[in-house]
């Protein structure tokens, strides 16, 4: 990680859709003692939500539309990590970003990407968790913050928090359930994260 001067480490937030894990990141980073302040969100949709979120909170919000790199994923990154290089961060946090990373990116911010998954990671990788915690008869879900590598949600887990799974819930209900224990997880575990990188 670069020496910096700053007390806070810069962190931009990836997004695709609705941001209310970017959101609960960015109540976070207003704590006085905060370790981290987010210097950017990027989107690669253009209609996400979380961009107006983002805007109403005063942070650069950016889109940068993979549409317009057709299957060129790499040239798409190459855009996003210009707009990273450019606001100086040193932390990314994907947060319901939905395009696969090229093992470009991912070694590009080894051990300083994080990403959060709606489950207890090793368990249910991928999409559908919550159905599929369901339909597994699991007692118990939660989600999962890891570090990112060139492997769909897996590397190294920096955090998980555990909720139960009630009778008579289906999937939304276990989705809403979780993603309360996500806004809670991810920005302490993104905050600790941040401290400890900065320790000598
Ligand atoms: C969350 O459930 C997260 O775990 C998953 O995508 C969802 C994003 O939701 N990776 P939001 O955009 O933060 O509301």
């Amino acid at each position: 990680m670069t020496a910096s001067n700053s007390p806070r480490v810069p962190v931009a937030v990836l997004i695709s859709g609705a941001g209310s894990n970017m959101a609960a990141i960015l109540d976070a980073a207003g704590a006085a003692d905060a370790a981290f302040e987010v210097v950017v969100v990027i989107s690669n949709v253009p209609e996400a939500g979380g961009l107006t979120l983002a805007a109403e909170r005063g942070v650069p919000a950016v889109v940068v539309d993979h549409r317009g790199h057709g299957r060129d994923r790499q040239a798409h990154e190459r855009a996003i990590q210009a707009v990273l290089e450019a606001h100086g961060v040193e932390v990314v946090a994907l947060a319901g970003y939905m395009r696969l990373l090229s093992p470009w990116l991912v070694a590009a911010w080894e051990g300083r990407m994080l990403n959060i998954h709606p489950s207890l990671l090793p368990r249910h990788p991928g999409l559908d968790t919550h159905a599929r915690a369901l339909a597994a008869g699991d007692a118990e879900a939660g989600c999962t913050v890891h570090l990112v590598i060139d492997d769909v949600d897996a590397g190294p887990i920096l955090g998980q928090s555990r909720v139960p799974i009630l009778p008579g819930d289906d999937a939304e209900a276990l989705s809403a359930r979780v993603r309360t224990a996500e806004h809670v997880l991810y920005p302490a575990v993104l905050d600790r994260f941040c401290r400890d990188s900065r320790r000598p």
